[in-house]
């Protein structure tokens, strides 16, 4: 397990306030919540890097580039924060990216497949969302945001592409087909279920098949074109 500070105080996802980003608080909630995700990001890099025996070398390589981009996200947000009055700690945070990561420690295809693949590129269809959001909010502060949101979506199309990269190679080396192996993964290890919009330029960019994005647009059923 990694060390972790004693603030935030961890809740449930559930319990997670959602607040208005029309004010500053409501706003610095939504930059805390983003800076969690961060956080817990680089562990998860980091997890996927020593955890995992008998990889090339380029597979360690690949995630500690990932650990340190996610660090340099950690930091622009949370300068951001501290500028708006606020640091890290001060509101709540949930766990649900951790607990993938433990469900998934002893199948690394696992990982690949439901972390960088699945929670990770969420993060791809969410952050145009809340982009959008804040630019409709129009405060220096949101728009610093929607800058600091850019640098993180360009990062995170490669961390995506990193993950199916390896899941694929992984994929390849078991002679498991990896679109026919993708929904079965989700059902063993009970990954959250992907919900519309999605941002299919994005993950187009990150690695994701036609058939998948296909898929993925036809409302997440697994069902192979004729
Ligand atoms: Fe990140
Ligand atoms: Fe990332």
């Amino acid at each position: 397990m990694p060390g972790r500070p004693e603030k935030p105080v961890r809740v449930a996802a559930t319990a997670v306030q959602k607040r208005s980003p029309f004010t500053t608080e409501g706003r610095a909630a939504l930059i805390h919540s983003i800076c969690h995700i961060e956080f817990n990001a680089i562990n998860l890099a980091l997890d996927a890097m020593w955890r995992y025996d008998g990889m090339p070398e380029a597979y360690y390589r690949d995630w500690l580039r990932v650990a340190d981009e996610e660090a340099q996200h950690f930091t622009l947000l949370h300068a951001h924060l501290q500028n708006m009055g606020w640091r890290y700690g001060d509101f709540p945070g949930h766990d649900g990216l951790w607990s993938m990561c433990e469900k998934t420690r002893d199948d690394v295809l696992a990982r690949m497949a439901l972390v960088p693949r699945t929670l990770e590129a969420r993060g791809l269809d969410a952050t145009p969302l809340i982009q959008a959001k804040l630019k409709r909010v129009d405060t220096p502060d949101a728009l610093r945001a929607v800058e600091i949101l850019d640098i993180i979506l360009r990062d995170e199309v490669g961390h995506v592409a990193i993950g199916n990269h390896w899941y694929r190679w992984l994929c390849e080396r078991e002679g498991l087909d990896p679109e026919a192996t993708y929904p079965e993964l989700v059902a063993r290890y009970e990954a959250p279920r992907l919900k519309p919009p999605f941002n299919l330029e994005a993950r187009g960019r990150a690695g994701f098949s036609a058939e998948e994005l296909r898929v993925l647009s036809a409302g997440g059923k697994a069902e192979k074109a004729e």
